[in-house]
C-alpha cells in the first residue's frame, strides 16, 4: 500500500517533540509540506524541520500557543498566505495533568481543557473555511486511550480527552463529505508526557502491561495518522483508530 500525500500541506500542532514530531516526520516522508507548530520549542521545531529536510522533505516551523484564538488565527493567515490551504490538520499539542481531583484548581482544570480541548475547537473552526471552499480537507484529532477509560488522578485529562473523541464525531457528521474527520486514541507512548525515564520500576512495567508487553513508539501513532490522511482511508468519517498495543479493546 502506497500512501501518497504528495501536494498535501499538512499542519501538525505540538510537533517540536515527541508523537507530534514523529506525524510531522512520517507526513513528510509520504510527501506532504509540514507546518511544524509548536509553544516556545523553536529550537526543537527547527530540529524538527531539520529532520525531515535531510530526508528531502519540505517543513517550516511556527509558533503559535493552539489554546489562544488570536494566536490560532496569525497561524492560520500564515499558512495559507503561503499554502492557500492547509489540506491535513493535526491537532496534537496536548499537556498532562497528573493530581488528586479533589486537589486540581479552577485555573489548572481551565488550562488543560484549554491546552487539549478548546485547541481542536480553535484550530478545527480556523482551518475549515479553506477546506471546505476547496471542497475537500483531513482533520486528525489526537485523543487517548484515557478518553474512553478515565484513570484515578487524571480527571482534567481525561475529561478533555473523552472531549475531542466526541467533538470528532460532530464534525465528522457535520462536514462530510467534504472534511473527514477522524482521531487516534493512543495508548500509553515512549514520549517525554509519559516520562518513563522519571518514573520507578514497578510503575514503568505497570505502563507496559499491555497485551503487546511495551509502551508504543511515536512512530507507530505516526503510521496511523499517515493512513488517516491518505485515501486508503476515504471511507473513515469520525472514527477513532486505537493504536494501543491491546490496552482497550473497542
Ligand atoms: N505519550 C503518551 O503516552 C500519549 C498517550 C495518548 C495520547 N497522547 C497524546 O499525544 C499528544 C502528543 O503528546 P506526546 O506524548 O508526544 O507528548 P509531548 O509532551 O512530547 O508533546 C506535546 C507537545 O504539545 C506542545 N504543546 C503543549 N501546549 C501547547 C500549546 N498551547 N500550543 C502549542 N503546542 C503546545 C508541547 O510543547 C509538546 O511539544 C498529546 O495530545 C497527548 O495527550 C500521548
Amino acid at each position: 500500500m502506497h500512501l501518497d500525500l504528495n501536494g498535501k500541506t499538512t499542519l501538525v500542532t505540538g510537533a517540536a517533540t515527541g508523537i507530534g514530531r514523529a506525524i510531522a516526520v512520517a507526513m513528510a516522508g509520504a510527501g506532504a509540506t509540514v507546518v511544524v507548530n509548536h509553544l516556545g520549542r523553536a529550537q526543537l521545531a527547527d530540529d524538527t524541520v531539520a529532520l525531515i529536510e535531510a530526508a528531502g522533505g519540505t517543513a517550516w516551523a511556527v509558533e503559535a500557543n493552539v489554546s489562544s484564538g488570536d494566536a490560532v488565527r496569525h497561524m492560520m493567515d500564515a499558512c495559507l498566505q503561503r499554502h492557500g490551504v492547509v489540506d491535513i490538520l493535526v491537532n496534537n499539542a496536548g499537556i498532562l495533568l497528573e493530581k488528586p481531583f479533589l486537589d486540581i484548581r479552577e485555573s489548572e482544570w481551565d488550562h488543560v481543557l484549554a491546552t487539549d480541548l478548546k485547541s481542536v475547537f480553535l484550530c478545527c473552526q480556523a482551518a475549515l473555511p479553506a477546506m471546505l471552499s476547496r471542497g475537500n480537507g483531513c482533520i486528525i484529532n489526537v485523543a487517548s486511550e484515557l478518553g474512553y477509560l478515565g484513570r484515578a488522578g487524571f480527571a482534567a485529562y481525561t475529561a478533555a480527552k473523552a472531549g475531542v473523541i466526541t467533538l470528532t464525531r460532530s464534525l465528522a457528521r457535520e462536514f462530510a463529505p467534504h472534511v473527514r474527520v477522524n482521531a487516534i486514541a493512543p495508548g500509553p507512548v515512549d514520549t517525554s508526557m509519559l516520562a518513563l525515564d522519571h518514573m520507578s520500576a514497578a510503575w514503568a512495567a505497570k505502563e507496559a502491561d499491555v497485551p503487546m508487553g511495551r509502551v508504543g513508539r511515536p512512530e507507530e501513532i505516526a503510521a496511523t495518522a499517515v493512513f488517516l490522511a491518505s485515501s486508503h482511508a476515504s471511507y473513515y468519517c469520525g472514527q477513532t483508530l486505537s493504536p494501543n498495543g491491546g490496552a482497550l479493546m473497542v
